[in-house]
């Protein structure tokens, strides 16, 4: 999809926030385009909910700024606000109420009124899919139906930015691809998403570009097939060699190249820091040296595999 050079509705501009000696966000610099869905992707304590928390102006940076529509996180909290609509990655306890009251006091709290409340409501029951379950009690509600009201709530004063963290976790295939689907239909409207998960395939579908951050910092933004082809020099091969397989065992185990090594068999499994290239190289090596080689064959990299390359050695 082509988006036009329009401003960016998420500007985020050298965030920096530490909690005393822990670099949580150090250095953080992205935006994210109107009708962009811009998919967070980072392990356990890389500063996804940091800078999201910063950006909703729940907390402010030690360092840096970050512009919502224009308007500074840290200067304009009030008007920042007003255009942002934040899904944080808990839901909370609520008792005795039910799914209109629970809409209508997020709508009130935005300071909205009268006929405008009832339907900006009612817009969000409906976009959510929750009009069939408006008196139904909050703690009633299933884990999908939650998240539904969460993402209903974040948009109850129709914000042109929307900060959603870890969405996605705990839900079953089908609710994950209803919330896919309205995060799409939010992002063709016309608004910014930008969106957390731990796991790259769940976000690759939807997100327009996807940045991985660890320890506090972008190791990489671009669309998928760009960090992809960014991680091409590296790969997971497989070699069976016949005969007595400790010689080449102690041949791999002297190479710098070749790291996780395993295996099964007489079938090694290997990591091989090079792109297509260097594997030929590495098959004509192992032919010279006198190996009678029966296989050889590089496994073709998963998203995982990109990411876990990409935040490699990384994680504090
Ligand atoms: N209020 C706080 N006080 C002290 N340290 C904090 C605080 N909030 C976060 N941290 C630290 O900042 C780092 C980043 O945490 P953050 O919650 O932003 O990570 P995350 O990417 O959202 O992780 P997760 O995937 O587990 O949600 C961690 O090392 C965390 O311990
Ligand atoms: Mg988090």
């Amino acid at each position: 999809m082509v988006l036009s050079p329009r401003r960016p509705a998420v500007q985020v501009d050298r965030l920096h926030r530490y909690f005393g000696t822990t670099k949580a966000v150090q250095d953080l610099s992205f935006e994210v385009y109107p009708g962009e869905v811009f998919g967070y992707i980072g392990p356990n304590g890389a500063g996804k909910t940091t800078s999201m928390r910063i950006l909703a102006t729940l907390d402010e940076p030690t360092y840096g700024d970050a512009m919502v529509d224009g308007f500074s996180v840290v200067d304009d909290p009030d008007r920042v606000r007003k255009r942002l609509g934040f899904m944080p990655d808990y839901f909370g306890a609520y008792q005795n109420v039910n799914v209109r009251e629970y809409l209508d006091f997020f709508a009130r709290a935005y300071g909205l009124s009268g006929m405008e409340r009832t339907r900006a409501i009612d817009r969000v029951m409906e976009f959510t899919l929750l009009d069939r379950l408006a008196l139904k009690p909050i703690d009633g509600l299933s884990k999908g139906m939650k998240q539904r009201l969460c993402l209903g709530r974040t948009m109850i004063h129709d914000p042109s930015v929307l900060i959603l963290d870890e969405p996605a976790a705990g839900l079953d295939p089908r609710a994950r691809i209803e919330l896919r689907e309205m995060i799409a239909a939010v992002a063709a409207a016309g608004k910014a998403v930008l969106i957390s998960s731990h796991i790259l395939t769940e976000l690759a579908e939807i997100c327009h570009r996807v940045g991985i951050i660890e320890q506090g910092q972008l190791l990489a933004v671009g669309t998928v097939d760009e960090i992809s082809a960014s991680a091409e020099t590296i790969s997971r091969v497989r070699v069976r060699v016949l005969g007595d397989p400790s010689g080449l065992r102690s041949w791999f185990a002297a190479r710098g190249d070749v790291r996780d090594l395993e295996e099964s068999e007489g079938r090694f499994t290997l990591t091989h820091e090079g792109g297509p290239e260097e594997q030929a190289a590495l098959l004509r090596q192992i032919v010279s040296a006198g190996f009678a080689v029966i296989e050889f064959a590089s496994k073709t990299k998963s998203l995982e595999d990109v990411f876990l390359h990409v935040t490699e050695g990384r994680v504090q």
